[in-house]
C-alpha cells in the first residue's frame, strides 16, 4: 500500500505512470500506424507532442474551422495523395503520379515528360485529367451498423445487411450536392464502420514538372531503394468555379481559394525531429495470417513477378526501338515494373523476416488465450479452423486467377474488348433497342480513342501472344480460358501465329476496322472477332468459375479475420490499434532517422547533391544528370536552399507507415509546416505492408528545399516559389559584446494558415 497525505498527488504520479505505460505498451515504435484522424485526440494526440508535435489534433482535423485536412488532396479515387501549398490552389505531388498525366501532355515534338515544362502564367497550365478531393468529414457509424445486425445472420445476409446501410448513409450524405462523394468503409474486417465525405474538385492542371532525368532519377535501379537522389514531384493548380465551388473544366474558372495551405519550412530536418504524413495509404495487409503469408509466397507472389517481368521485357523491346512507343508505353511501364519489384522484394522481405513463423507465434499466442476461457473458446474458437478452410480453398484457384488478372487481362485488346462487352451483350438481349445501341457505341468510341491515345497494335501484340502462352504453359488446363484450347487446336500451340491473325482482323486493333463496325453495330461481327472471343472466354472463366470460387472461399475467410481481429483488440485493449490501410486519409508520425540495412552496415537519414554527381552515367538514361543541373551543383548554387552544412540535400527518411497511395504525401514538422513529399519505401522493409518492421521501415520523401531549388533555380520559376508561404526560423542571435540588455531574437512570425 502506498502511503501519503495528499491522495491527489499519487493519483496524479499512478496516473502519470499509467500514461508512460501505455504509450511503451502502445506500440514498439512511434513509427508504425496508420491513424484514423477523427481520433487523434483520444490516441495519439499525447504521444505526439511527446515526439515533438507543437501543435494539437484540433489542427489536424477540425469540424470548426480551418485545419490541415483541408490542404491535403486525394488524387483521383486515391491513386496518390497531394498537398495545397498557396492561397491559390497551387498542389505538389510526386512525379511519378503526375507521370501518366504528364506522358499523356507529351508528343515526340513537345516532350514535356523528358525535357520538363514549367507554366510561366496561369493561362499556360494544361488540363490534367484528374480529379482531387478533399475530406470534409469522417464520422463512425458502427451502432448503426450493429444495430442491425444479429448474431444468427449467415455471413452473406451480414453482408448484405452491410452493403445496404452503407449505400443509404452514403446517398444521404451526398443527396442534394453533386459535388459531394461519400465512402462508407469498413475497418478492423467488419468490426468498425465509418462515413467518410469528400468534395470533389474535377478541374486540376498542370503547373509543372522537372524532367524525367530529375523527377525520375535513378528510374527502376533505384525505385524502392535507399539512398535515393530522386527528385520526384510535380505541380498542378486545382480550380474551381467562379462561385469557389467544384467546377468541370472551364475557361471561366478561377483557382481555388482553399481553406488551408501548407506553410512551407527552409529549416530541413535533423535526426530525431518529428515528422507526420497524412494521406491516403491504399491498402495493408498486417493482420493476414500464417496461411495468408504461405499461400502469397508459394502461389500469388512468384507468379505476378514472372508474369510481369515477361511483359516488361516485351515493351522494353518496342519501346527502345520507337520514341513514340517510348511515349505512349511510359506509364504502362512504369506502372507494371513498380509492382514487379515490389513483389520481388515483399517475397525476399517476407523470408528473410522469418514472417510466417512470427505469425504463427502470434496466433499460437491468441489461441491459448482464446482456450483458456469458455465463453471465449464458444466465440472465438473457430478462428483458425475457418481460416485454414477457407485458404485451403482459395489456394486452389489462386494461380489461375492470378493469371487471368495479371496475364489474360494484362494483354490490352483483351481489355479494350472488355470496353466493348456491354455493347456487345445489348445487341445479343435487346437488338431493337437502336437509340440505346447507338448510346452504347458512342461510349465505345470514347472509351477506344482513350485506350488508343497510348496504344501500339505491334507491342501489345506480342504481349497478347506471350500473356496466353504463359497462361498455356504454367495453368491447370482445366482451368484456362478456352481461347488456350483453340490455339493449342487451330494453331499448333503457336501463339505468335494466333495473335498475329487476331491483329490482323480484329476490330479492336484497327480504327478503320472499328469505326466501319461501330457505324452500324453488329453481334456477329463481335461474335467472330478472335479478340472478343479471346476476352469472353477469359471473362467467363473468370466470372462463372474461378470469381464465385474465390468468393465462397473468401466469405470464410473474412469472417476468420473478423473474429481474429476481435478476439486480438480483446486480449491486448492497452495496445493502440490501427486498422489497415484502405485507402482512407490517415495520419502516420515518428522521428526522422537512419537505420541500419545489414550487419556492418550504416545508412544515413539524408543524401546531398553528391550523390548526384556520384550516380552520373551518360550511358544509363535512368543516371543522366542535365547538364544545366549539373553546372548548378557543381558550382553549388544552392542559395537559400541549402542545408546548415553548405550542401543541398536531396531525399530523407523517417519512422513513417506509409503505402502505396500515400505517394506525394505532405511530410509535416512540429510546428505544422511543410518539410518533404513523401514517395517511396526501402528495399529491406518490403515486407512492411504485411508487418512492419520498426527496426528497418522507412518513409522515402524528397527535401522539400530540394523541390523549391528545382523549380526556382533550374527552371527558373521563382514566381511559383513567391506564391508559397515560406518560413525559417532565424538562427539565435549571437552573443552581444557590450553588456546592454540583450534585445530578445524576433519572434517567428507563426504563419496562419489561412482560413
Ligand atoms: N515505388 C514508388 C511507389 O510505389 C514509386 C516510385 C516511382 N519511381 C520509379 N522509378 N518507378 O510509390
Amino acid at each position: 500500500m502506498i502511503h501519503s497525505k495528499n491522495p491527489n498527488m499519487i493519483m496524479k504520479k499512478v496516473y502519470s505512470l499509467l500514461l508512460a505505460c501505455l504509450l511503451a505498451a502502445g506500440s514498439a515504435t512511434a513509427g508504425e500506424g496508420m491513424w484514423l484522424l477523427n481520433k487523434l485526440k483520444q490516441v495519439n494526440e499525447a504521444q505526439m507532442r511527446e515526439l515533438g508535435f507543437k501543435l494539437t489534433a484540433e489542427d489536424v482535423y477540425s469540424l470548426n474551422h480551418a485545419s490541415m485536412k483541408d490542404a491535403v488532396a486525394r488524387l483521383g479515387s486515391g491513386f496518390c495523395s497531394g498537398e495545397l501549398v498557396s492561397a491559390d490552389g497551387l498542389m505538389l505531388t510526386n512525379h511519378h503520379c503526375g507521370y501518366s498525366a504528364i506522358q499523356s501532355l507529351s508528343t515526340v515534338k513537345d516532350d514535356i515528360l523528358t525535357n520538363g515544362f514549367w507554366a510561366m502564367t496561369r493561362d499556360q497550365e494544361k488540363p490534367a485529367g484528374f480529379s482531387v478531393s478533399f475530406l470534409q468529414y469522417i464520422t463512425e457509424v458502427t451502432d448503426t451498423v450493429r444495430a442491425a445486425l444479429t448474431a444468427e445472420m449467415t455471413e452473406a445476409q451480414r453482408d448484405s445487411v452491410i452493403s445496404e446501410i452503407g449505400d443509404r448513409l452514403a446517398s444521404q450524405a451526398t443527396a442534394g450536392n453533386p459535388h459531394l462523394d461519400a465512402n462508407f468503409k469498413s475497418m478492423f474486417e467488419g468490426n468498425e464502420f465509418y462515413l467518410f465525405v469528400y468534395k470533389v474538385y474535377p478541374d486540376v492542371r498542370l503547373v509543372g514538372t522537372p524532367p524525367n532525368a530529375i523527377g525520375k532519377f535513378g528510374g527502376d535501379t533505384d525505385n524502392w531503394q535507399w539512398p535515393r537522389h530522386t527528385g520526384d514531384f510535380s505541380m498542378f493548380r486545382v480550380y474551381a468555379g467562379p462561385d469557389g465551388e467544384p467546377a468541370n473544366y472551364s475557361t471561366d474558372n478561377v483557382p481555388l481559394k482553399p481553406k488551408s495551405h501548407f506553410p512551407v519550412s527552409l529549416d530541413g530536418v535533423k535526426k530525431g525531429d518529428f515528422s507526420m504524413i497524412m494521406g491516403f495509404p491504399g491498402s495493408t495487409e498486417r493482420f493476414l495470417n500464417s496461411d495468408g503469408v504461405k499461400l502469397a509466397l508459394d502461389v500469388e507472389q512468384p507468379s505476378r513477378v514472372k508474369i510481369r517481368g515477361e511483359k516488361l521485357a516485351i515493351m522494353k523491346k518496342h519501346m527502345n526501338a520507337d520514341d513514340a512507343v517510348r511515349l505512349k508505353y511510359a506509364a504502362k511501364y512504369a506502372q507494371v515494373a513498380n509492382y514487379w519489384k515490389y513483389f520481388i522484394g515483399q517475397q525476399k522481405g517476407l523470408k528473410r523476416q522469418h514472417v510466417f513463423d512470427r505469425k504463427k507465434a502470434q496466433e499460437d499466442d491468441l489461441m491459448a488465450w482464446v482456450n483458456a476461457d469458455p465463453a471465449r473458446k464458444l466465440k472465438y474458437g473457430g478462428i483458425r479452423e475457418d481460416l485454414a478452410k477457407g485458404y485451403a480453398e482459395r489456394a486452389r484457384y489462386e494461380k489461375a486467377s492470378t493469371y487471368m488478372q495479371e496475364a489474360a487481362f494484362g494483354s490490352g485488346v483483351v481489355m479494350a474488348g472488355f470496353r466493348l462487352y456491354g455493347l456487345m451483350m445489348q445487341l445479343e438481349k435487346d437488338p431493337k433497342n437502336e437509340q440505346r445501341i447507338t448510346a452504347m457505341a458512342d461510349q465505345a468510341r470514347g472509351a477506344m480513342r482513350g485506350i488508343w491515345a497510348d496504344y501500339d497494335p505491334a507491342t501489345d501484340q506480342e504481349v497478347t501472344a506471350g500473356m496466353f502462352k504463359l497462361i498455356a504453359q504454367d495453368v491447370d488446363p482445366a482451368q484456362q480460358p478456352d481461347v488456350v484450347h483453340t490455339v493449342n487446336k487451330k494453331y499448333k500451340g503457336d501463339f505468335s501465329k494466333w495473335a498475329e491473325a487476331l491483329f490482323k482482323t480484329s476490330i479492336l486493333t484497327d480504327t478503320t476496322r472499328l469505326m466501319a463496325f461501330l457505324a452500324k453495330p453488329q453481334l456477329k461481327v463481335l461474335q467472330k472477332d478472335m479478340g472478343m472471343q479471346a476476352m469472353q472466354s477469359s471473362l467467363g472463366l473468370y466470372r462463372n468459375v474461378l470469381g464465385p470460387a474465390i468468393s465462397d472461399a473468401q466469405t470464410e475467410i473474412d469472417k476468420g479475420y473478423r473474429l481474429m481481429e476481435a478476439a486480438m483488440m480483446e486480449k491486448d485493449p492497452q495496445k493502440m490499434w490501427y486498422p489497415d490501410a484502405n485507402s482512407t486519409e490517415r495520419l502516420t508520425y515518428g522521428i526522422v532517422n537512419d537505420y541500419k540495412p545489414a550487419d556492418a552496415v550504416h545508412y544515413d537519414y539524408f543524401t546531398t547533391e553528391l550523390g548526384i554527381l556520384q550516380k552520373e552515367d551518360p550511358s544509363n538514361d535512368e543516371f543522366i544528370v542535365p547538364a544545366r543541373q549539373k553546372e548548378l551543383l557543381l558550382a553549388k548554387d544552392f542559395g537559400r536552399y541549402a542545408d546548415e552544412d553548405g550542401s543541398l540535400h536531396i531525399n530523407f527518411i523517417s519512422e513513417n507507415d506509409i503505402t502505396g497511395g500515400n505517394s506525394g504525401s505532405p511530410v509535416i514538422n512540429g510546428n505544422g509546416e511543410l518539410i518533404g513529399i513523401a514517395f517511396d519505401g526501402n528495399w529491406e522493409a518490403m515486407s512492411g505492408d504485411i508487418s512492419y518492421e520498426p527496426e528497418l521501415q522507412r518513409t522515402i520523401s524528397v527535401d522539400i528545399r530540394y523541390v523549391l531549388w528545382v523549380i526556382d533555380k533550374f527552371a527558373g520559376a521563382k514566381h511559383l516559389v513567391d506564391e508559397m508561404t515560406l518560413v525559417k526560423t532565424p538562427k539565435a542571435a549571437p552573443a552581444p559584446v557590450e553588456a546592454v540588455p540583450a534585445t530578445p531574437a524576433p519572434a517567428v512570425k507563426k504563419p496562419v494558415r489561412k482560413g
